[in-house]
């Protein structure tokens, strides 16, 4: 049982109805124990609590929120390859009970037909608790001298899977891998950024900004960073902001082009009938990408052991206590990742 358990809750669309509570009991049988220790704030959080994004679980009002983790294994079955201490991080989806071809192969990231769940956005409870539990198959140990830049290892999951299409994209039109363009310098753009660099790629990423700390960490990776989207072709583009424009920038540019970012606008986007016949007559992939499958897990978890600690330290740019979470969901000048604080 785990008394006194505190957690963030929300109610979809209802910022006000957010709150701390108590959670009874979190433990299951035959899964793994865990203290959390941060729990990551994205935009998606956001969009559940302000805009009403996400499912609730069957017969509840209320759902416990954030689906980026980090902690501590309390207990873990015998046989499961986790220990007491061990440091994890718990995967978003799980597979639909219906298995579509995709889930029926563990690929829930390529779920066909919608009734996938997700911990913390669909049906789920979420990790930003002080206790949470999880199947052995859907805990990822991290390196343990990551400590608490281990709490990135959700959204390396995104940008090593937008990685793993778009080589698999090259790979079938003999394009090389050599320059690649990121589109927003968020925290899945200096991942996505990170993950390039370390494939051997001249990384170029644009963001608006012109000062505070995205420059400087695109700067520290060995990439270049430039305001506006560089006149140049590309390999590779990873687009992460979702704005319509600049993902026909990219489609300009780029041999294969990987949507990762949605902007949450609606409402039509101009479209220049030439990218169209740009993408035709240069045999151009534009693909979208969400979510991670277990080897874009395993992907990510070596990523971030092997990336610059200090570096990876500078993308977590706010800690707010779990008593004070909402404060998060508020944007402030020279936020990378806000993380919150669950011990
Ligand atoms: C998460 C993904 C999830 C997606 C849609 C993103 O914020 O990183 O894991 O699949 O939201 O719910």
């Amino acid at each position: 049982m785990a008394d006194g358990v505190r957690a963030a809750w929300a109610v979809p669309g209802e910022p006000d109805r957010c709150a701390v509570v108590g959670l009874d009991a979190v433990e299951r049988v035959g899964e793994v124990l865990v203290a959390g220790r941060l729990a990551g704030v994205c935009a998606t959080d956001v969009e559940i609590v302000r805009d009403g994004f996400g499912w609730l679980p069957p017969g509840r009002d209320g759902l416990v929120l954030f689906h980026e983790s980090l902690g501590e294994v309390l207990s873990a079955p015998d046989g499961s390859g986790f220990a007491p201490g061990d440091l994890v991080a718990g995967v978003v989806r799980r597979p639909d009970p219906e298995p579509c071809a995709a889930c029926a192969a563990d690929a829930w990231d390529f779920c066909r037909n919608g009734r996938y769940r997700e911990r913390g956005i669909k049906e789920l409870d979420g990790y930003g608790a002080q206790r949470w539990s999880v199947p052995p198959r859907f805990a990822v140990k991290l390196d343990p001298a990551l400590g608490d830049a281990g709490v990135l290892l959700e959204p390396a999951s995104v940008v090593a899977k937008a990685w793993a299409q778009a080589e698999l994209l090259c790979s079938r039109a003999f394009v090389p891998a050599r320059t690649a363009l990121v589109v927003g310098a968020g925290p899945i753009g200096l991942l996505a950024a990170l993950l390039g660099v370390q494939r051997g790629y001249d990384v170029h990423v644009v963001d608006r900004v012109a000062d505070g700390v995205k420059p400087d960490l695109v700067r520290a990776l060995g990439a270049t960073y430039h305001r506006s989207v560089p006149d140049r072709e590309v390999d590779v583009a990873i687009e992460c902001t979702g704005v319509a424009e600049l993902a026909w920038e990219c489609a300009r540019r780029a041999a294969v082009v990987v949507l990762a970012g949605i902007s949450g606008e609606h409402g039509p986007a101009a479209l220049d009938r030439s990218v169209l016949d740009a993408a035709v007559l240069g045999n151009r992939a534009l693909i979208g990408t969400v979510n991670a499958g277990p080897d874009d897990y395993r992907e990510a978890a070596a990523a971030l052991a092997g990336a610059d600690l200090g570096w990876l330290r500078g993308l977590i740019t706010r800690r707010v206590p779990l008593e004070r979470f909402t404060e998060a969901f508020d944007r402030a000048d020279g936020d990378v990742k806000v993380v919150v604080d669950l011990a």
